[in-house]
């Protein structure tokens, strides 16, 4: 049957349960809003109450025979070419971590780009998956790291042909996008499957100018994040399936592990909206926020001390192979300050705040919801930044180490080192032993040590000079980082 996308079934469902004034005696506790703290009621809104309903025996009946969720996730593969769709309401962090456990199982090998989001070295520990990491590929003088090459996996796979598949991160938060049409070939001669996580990329089905998607690059699951580019609500994922390497049930099933019993439907309607809107006007909802992106790289370009990051810096052989330039990635290293120091400084003095920030760059994420006025205050409060920066410099500087200094040898795996019995040692006395833990600054979360790596002087003083900067580690246990939580080794 022809895919009518007009509909949206879950906001459609959750309109018939308010017109037909519904009256659950089930959770949510607070029944429509009633019991809702009237405070809570003032800033939230009693919308947010009326649509927070049972899933099951609410939106839908309790055998789901209305197919409300199927429905939905049915025109969301028709939208993005894929043969199945699952909605999480964990966020793209359980996603990936399903897509892992349908690829491969405890002690099985995985390639994995070692530029990967701390949710699928979660995914490593929690399942027992060795992973062979794959290296990025670095732009040495900028300091960053763009999606691995399909040479990368194809080497990766000739050393470790055991392996059951390959997980690739792309487009990277930075806006880089890996050439996922050769990875998927690579994999595909060999008959693995590959994984994308496409977190940052559910608005690539709708533009051309954007690079390509995971399912038509021929991926077989894909994962994003309707809330990071997209419009929907903070945790909203997808994860889309194709091809018969993978089955369906098996997919569906690893999530259902994962997830909650509790699913938001307000979650749910995002996506359900998200989709439609793409469908309906995304074309010309995103040609409209690439030609704002456009105009306002060249306007930041102009402001003295700014430099932003574009194809010419990102794409070329060795580095990315495409690019999204929503991602609006301006490099300040001119202005001698760094991006933790300018992205305070903006929120304090504009109520400005910028997405990514590391010692030298921060960035701007513009999306189909942005317009020349939020542009013209970013524009201004970053002239204003330029303006100041006598006051910002004086910084603590952060030397990052070369790529081949950044990575560090995994001794034990990441799940055997986490759970080992561990011990906690001032930081200058790491140095030489195992990490038992995730040390990852946030955004963008990719772990620079993660647990089973043999900690390095280097890396050590990197991200020692890091937190002195305003680096935030949120997942160390001892986040000054003072101390380091390593193996107890006998
Ligand atoms: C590359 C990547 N993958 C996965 C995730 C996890 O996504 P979520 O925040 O939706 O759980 C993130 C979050 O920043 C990410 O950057």
């Amino acid at each position: 049957m022809a895919a009518n996308q007009a509909e949206a079934p879950i906001l459609e469902a959750l309109a018939r349960y308010a017109d037909a004034d519904g009256l659950g005696f089930t959770p949510p506790g607070h029944k429509q809003a009633r019991g809702a703290d009237p405070r809570a009621r003032a800033v939230l809104g009693d919308a947010v109450f009326y649509g927070d309903v049972l899933a099951n025996g609410g939106l839908d009946d309790r055998l789901t025979r209305g197919r409300v969720l199927e429905r939905a996730e049915n025109l969301m593969a028709h939208a993005v070419h894929a043969d199945h769709t699952y909605f999480s309401t964990c966020g793209s962090s359980l996603s990936v971590k399903a897509a892992m456990l349908a690829v491969t199982s405890p002690g099985h090998r995985l390639l994995v780009g070692r530029d990967a989001h701390k949710s699928v070295v979660a995914g490593l520990i929690l399942s027992g998956v060795e992973p062979v990491w794959v290296e990025p590929q670095w732009d040495t003088s900028r300091h960053l790291a763009h999606p691995p090459s399909a040479a990368g996996y194809a080497k990766a796979f000739a050393e470790h042909p055991d392996a059951d598949g390959a997980l690739v991160t792309s487009p990277t938060p930075y806006g880089a996008a890996a050439d996922l049409r050769s990875i998927a070939d690579v994999c595909h001669r060999l008959g693995k499957p590959l994984i994308v996580d496409e977190a940052w990329g559910a608005h690539l089905p709708f533009h051309d100018d954007l690079p390509s998607w995971a399912m038509d690059a021929g991926a077989d699951i894909c994962v994003t994040s309707i809330h990071k580019m997209g419009s929907g609500l903070e945790q909203g994922s997808v994860f889309h399936l194709q091809g018969d390497l993978i089955d369906p049930a098996e997919l569906a099933s690893r999530a259902d592990l994962l997830g909650t019993t509790s699913p938001n439907v307000l979650i749910y309607a995002g996506i359900d909206a998200w989709r439609r809107q793409m469908v309906q006007h995304g074309h010309e909802l995103l040609g409209e926020a690439l030609e704002l992106a456009a105009r306002t790289r060249t306007a930041v370009e102009a402001v003295g001390g700014f430099h932003v990051n574009d194809a010419k810096d990102f794409c070329g052989p060795d580095l990315a192979h495409d690019f999204d330039p929503l991602p609006v990635v301006m490099d300040i290293g001119e202005l001698g300050t760094t991006g933790y120091r300018a992205a305070d400084w903006l929120r304090a003095h504009h109520h400005i705040d910028a997405h990514l920030f590391d010692h030298r760059r921060i960035s701007a994420q513009l999306t189909h919801a942005d317009d020349e006025q939020t542009t013209t205050r970013l524009l201004a409060a970053l002239r204003d930044l330029a303006d100041h920066t006598t006051e910002l410099r004086d910084v603590p500087q952060v030397a990052v180490p070369s790529p081949a200094e950044l990575r560090m040898d995994q001794a034990r795996q990441p799940r055997d080192a986490y759970f080992a019995q561990h011990t906690k040692v001032p930081t200058a006395e790491a140095v030489g032993r195992i990490a038992a833990e995730m040390i990852t600054p946030y955004p963008p979360g990719i772990p620079v040590a993660l647990p089973g790596e043999r900690l390095t002087e280097p890396v050590l003083k990197y991200l020692v000079a890091g937190v002195e900067a305003g680096m935030f580690l949120p997942d160390a246990a001892d986040q000054r980082l003072n101390t380091v939580r390593v193996v107890e080794e006998h």
